[in-house]
């Protein structure tokens, strides 16, 4: 039977919960291996191997080199935008973390203080989050594409003693000097870090402050090497901030050992890798798959790495990512639908294809949105291998639901996301908290404890992770995805519950959107849903509404918008479009109805729900967005 190795490990883990974390446990080495696998007295809802220490850095690196792996390629670094590739073994790998660790330490960074990264998708940002590691230092990552004003907001949230920057991010035709947003975002920000490390890369030269910016390569080579920091399991490894339903992100907190354990553990249950493999996520460090599966479970697996600069498509063409994948060996490629369907757009026959050797390319995992079926059934026939579509969060930092190749469970039902990984209790909801019969939609939920690796809490907001995730259902870990388990126990995710939308796979949140457009002179009022996209799966679009006596043409209003997002939350927003309106659809109380809108933009049918104020609005709201030319059917 060939999910037998998946039955088998589901009926471990329910049987005896603790007892198979314990087992995961021994896949890590330990300074002191743990006695208890949870304890449930601790923190929000307990937390794993809370007696363990150990070094997450040491585990990604220097055991390799220790067990005869010091050779072998850790990192590949493929940089079409730069022209470069360049390897680093896992020897090499080590050495220079270990003296950015020791460059780190001379500014003062210690166990427990946090480093904010703000890096292009450069080894050395993966170097800097391991170098953290090495310290017990807490880092936070920043993804590149947001503006200095959300890097501003992460850097007051996180109070770091120390910044890593670089000169430049690489976009297709441009370079972004990252410094000047540095510069901004710290002179915004009521807390200002020590020290900026910043890494100056050829194609532009940042400007340094004296006696607080410090110069990457100059330090690292100054620097002696440090050795790894034994810290608690229990102590933060990273804080990486992700959007919530407000302006404000939320500051995912991932504790040490339960990530060490539940990562390295998932290279070998759901990707199927096995140590001097090599495993490509083609994602960016800024989010959690690129924190999970660009840097820290495929080192803790022993595999070898790839990072990639470049885009799927124009760099140069739609044939990069199968470039890469042939010329670096890559057996399991990991990315967004949104980059499948970019290269589809491009090359529908895939003809890009037959000049690489892809023999080596076993599995293609997808996640980080809705995968839509055209386009996973294009890529299972043109690539002629497996496609796992499997379902995940920056919360819980690997797939709640996903295949699983080293478990015999795979590929999963074509359509689904897949069946629970082992640790999760997956159900769906309805709103009053009872659990649905399967085939039934409504609130997919995990049961708690969460297993390990999972978020603890947010940064220093234990009470605003209750309110975000544990208080609608108590005992219940709520996911904010909306779906329905089958008969066979496949999960199906259909989307967000509540303002978060996807964007090219970018979780981006309408009410910081909302905020930005309410912060305009002219506007009375404002709502930003996500509509359909062919493309990204989804973009944002505004409606605003002007206040009484602004005597502005409407268009310019609406570009004023559009490049106010660009420069308040970044142009990762993909905010392109505006529209002005006479008013807004509203319930009798007051309450805008995004949903409504949000259908009509989509040109699907869009009733009246029973407590709309006037009925007319849907028609008007309807007519402002007639031939709408962003939305296209995907
Ligand atoms: N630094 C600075 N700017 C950045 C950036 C970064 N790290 N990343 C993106 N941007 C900018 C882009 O240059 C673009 O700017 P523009 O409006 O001037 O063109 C904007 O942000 C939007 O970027 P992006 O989302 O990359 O859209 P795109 O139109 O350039 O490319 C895709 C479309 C589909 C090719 C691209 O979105 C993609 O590769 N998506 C995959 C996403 C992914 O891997 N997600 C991780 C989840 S697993
Ligand atoms: P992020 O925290 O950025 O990883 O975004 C998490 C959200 O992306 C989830 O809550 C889902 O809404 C969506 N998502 C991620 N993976 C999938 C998937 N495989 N299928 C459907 N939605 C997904």
């Amino acid at each position: 039977m060939p999910a037998q190795g998946y039955v088998a490990a589901i009926a471990d883990w329910r049987r005896d919960p603790q007892a198979f974390w314990m087992e995961a446990a021994r896949g890590i080495d330990w300074i002191r291996p743990p006695e208890r696998a949870f304890d449930p007295a601790l923190g929000v809802y307990g937390q794993w191997f809370p007696d363990g220490r150990l070094n997450t850095c040491f585990n990604a690196l220097d055991r390799h080199v220790a067990a005869g792996r010091g050779a072998q390629d850790a990192l590949i670094w493929d940089s079409p935008m730069a022209g470069t590739i360049k390897r680093f073994s896992y020897a090499a790998l080590r050495d220079r973390t270990a003296r950015v660790a020791g460059a780190l330490a001379g500014l003062g960074v210690r166990r427990g203080d946090r480093v904010v990264i703000y890096m292009p998708m450069v080894p050395e940002a993966a170097i800097a989050m391991l170098a953290c590691a090495r310290l017990g230092a807490i880092h936070s990552v920043v993804f590149g594409g947001f503006a200095a004003a959300e890097l501003a907001k992460r850097i007051e949230d996180a109070a770091p003693r120390v910044m890593v920057s670089a000169s430049c991010g690489l976009e297709p035709g441009r370079a972004v000097a990252y410094k000047p947003l540095l510069d901004a975002a710290i002179a915004m920000s009521a807390h200002k870090p020590q020290a900026c490390l910043i890494l100056q890369r050829p194609q532009v030269a940042a400007s340094m402050v004296a006696g607080r910016d410090h110069d990457f390569a100059a330090a690292e080579a100054a620097a002696a090497p440090h050795d790894p920091v034994a810290v608690a399991a229990t102590d933060p490894l990273y804080i990486l901030y992700t959007s919530g339903t407000t302006g404000r992100p939320k500051g995912v907190v991932r504790d040490t050992g339960g990530h060490a354990v539940a990562l390295h553990n998932s290279m070998r249950m759901i990707y199927g890798m096995r140590p001097g493999e090599v495993f490509w996520a083609a994602s960016d460090v800024g989010w959690v798959v690129g924190h999970s599966y660009i840097v820290y479970a495929p080192l803790l697996a022993g595999c070898t790495s790839v990072m990639y600069e470049g885009k799927p498509v124009g760099t140069p063409d739609a044939g990069a990512f199968w470039r890469v994948c042939a010329e670096h060996g890559v057996r399991a490629l990991f990315t967004a639908p949104t980059a499948l369907r970019a290269i589809r757009q491009q090359d529908p026959e895939a003809r890009l294809l037959g000049d690489h050797d892809l023999s080596g390319l076993e599995t293609l995992f997808l996640a980080g949105e809705r995968c839509d079926p055209p386009t996973a059934i294009w890529a299972a026939d043109k690539l002629r291998i497996p496609v796992v579509d499997h379902w995940w969060q920056t919360e819980t930092g690997w797939a709640i639901t996903a295949g699983f190749k080293g478990l015999g469970l795979f590929p999963p039902k074509p359509g689904t996301g897949g069946r629970p990984s082992p640790g999760y209790d997956v159900q769906v909801l309805d709103d009053d908290g009872r659990v649905l019969p399967r085939g039934a939609t409504g609130n997919l939920c995990v049961r708690l404890p969460l297993p390990p690796g999972c978020a603890p809490t947010l940064w220093q907001n234990e009470a605003g992770y209750r309110t975000a995730y544990l208080a609608d259902f108590p005992g219940w870990y709520r996911t904010g995805d909306a779906g329905s388990i089958d008969a066979d126990g496949d999960v199906s995710v259909m989307g967000r519950t509540d303002d978060i939308i996807n964007v090219a796979g970018h979780r981006l949140s309408t009410g910081a959107m909302e905020e930005v457009l309410a912060a305009h002179p002219d506007v009375a009022e404002c709502a930003v849903v996500g509509v359909k996209d062919a493309l990204k799966g989804q973009v944002p679009l505004g409606l605003v509404v002007l206040k009484a006596g602004a005597q502005r043409i409407a268009r310019e209003v609406a570009e004023e918008l559009v490049a106010l997002v660009r420069d308040r939350i970044g142009p990762v927003a993909a905010f392109r479009e505006a529209r002005v309106v006479a008013r807004l659809p509203k319930t009798r109380s007051g309450k805008i109805l995004r949903a409504s809108i949000r259908r009509i933009a989509d040109g699907e049918p869009a009733a009246a729900p029973a407590t709309i104020d006037d009925p007319a609005i849907l028609e008007e709201i309807g007519a402002a967005l007639g031939g709408r030319s962003s939305v296209r059917e995907s």
